[in-house]
């Protein structure tokens, strides 16, 4: 899997991606340049947070009637300095922004505008204790037919033309799709550039390892406490660290399944379906995994409203498998 023959850096991976497509004007390379760019920006504020006494939580709370950090405004203020530079970007729509900001509706060149949603930070209760955190996003093309920006944005995931997460763990890995598999990059802080680790990564087929907060297991529908009962008998492990990105990154490189069923508390599931949802599963299936939500396969859900949530199971086929028969 490492990838050791020749240098590429994130940069000249896009480069040569681009060459696949003639006809196109180089904004779709932009944006992604936008988002190393933006990552590199937060990777070194989230290591300098408690120096520069940044962490902890705001008294405002987002869209979601969740307590900000200081660190999702500061992480979401960087991403939409840096996109909203790019002439290609038409449309961001952040976790973080009730609305979704219409920067440029007509770009003027031939090639469509781009949409870009984004979990600015995803795990972010983690960061007091210096636990893993991540970036999660997601780019639509702009649909000019619809008729408002959230309608353009209302797309189903398989539309997606790009997806990717980046994780700031003990080293900051950089995970992307064009819809051509699946890429790891890994930032080099001597030479601040994300370096090309391993090329067309594919999830593990099976590995009994589940990913789940177990703590409200009591108030999982009677499908999902049945497969947790089959996993115990049969000797699974259990990982899960509160951040999906560092979640579904162990289950991309050793297998297993990440499971957020609906809970008592959150009926519908708590994860968003744009933001981290939709995400996850294209770069998932473009790993050879599954991703479902309860029997629907997530990319095939269409959705209603920018901030809906959803249930999520992810990961190994053969796994996901195990957990849908128990439904
Ligand atoms: P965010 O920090 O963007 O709100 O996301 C947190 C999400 C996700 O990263 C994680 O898998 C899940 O919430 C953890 O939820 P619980 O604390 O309920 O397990
Ligand atoms: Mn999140
Ligand atoms: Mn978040």
């Amino acid at each position: 899997m490492l990838h050791q023959d020749n240098l590429t850096t994130l940069q000249s991976h896009i480069l040569q991606e681009a060459q696949r497509f003639p006809q196109a004007t180089g904004q779709f390379s932009w944006i992604l340049s936008a988002m190393s760019l933006a990552t590199k920006v937060i990777a070194s504020k989230i290591r300098r947070a408690r120096i520069d006494d940044v962490l902890g939580a705001l008294d405002s709370s987002n869209v979601q009637g969740e307590r900000q950090q200081k660190l999702d405004v500061i992480a979401n203020e960087t991403l939409l300095r840096c996109l909203g530079t790019r002439s290609g970007v038409a449309v961001v729509a952040s976790e973080e922004n009730e609305e979704p900001m219409i920067l440029r509706q007509d770009t003027g060149g031939a090639e469509r505008p781009y949409c870009v949603l984004f979990d600015p930070l995803d795990g972010s209760s983690n960061l007091d204790c210096a636990g893993a955190v991540g970036t999660i996003f997601s780019i639509l093309r702009y649909d000019r037919r619809a008729k408002t920006p959230e309608g353009s944005l209302l797309q189903r995931g398989a539309e997606q033309v790009a997806a990717g997460y980046i994780l700031y763990g003990s080293s900051v890995v950089f995970v992307l799709t064009t819809g051509n598999g699946v890429h790891m990059f890994v930032l080099d802080p001597n030479i601040g550039a994300f370096v090309l680790v391993a090329k067309d990564v594919k999830v593990p087929t099976a590995s009994k390892i589940y990913s789940t907060n177990e703590g409200n297991c009591l108030g999982f529908p009677d499908g999902y406490q049945r497969y947790l009962r089959f996993a115990h008998e049969q000797g699974y492990s259990t990982r899960y660290s509160g951040a999906m990105v560092a979640d579904v990154h162990r289950i991309l490189l050793n297998g297993g399944v990440f499971l957020y069923p609906p809970t008592k508390k959150s009926p519908d599931g708590k994860l968003r379906l744009m933001y981290e949802a939709n995400p996850m599963a294209f770069l998932i299936e473009q790993a050879g995994g599954k991703a479902y939500a309860g029997t629907e396969r997530i990319l095939d859900i269409q959705p209603k409203t920018l901030h809906q949530r959803t249930s999520v199971i992810l990961g190994s086929p053969a796994e996901v498998d195990h957990v849908l028969a128990h439904l």
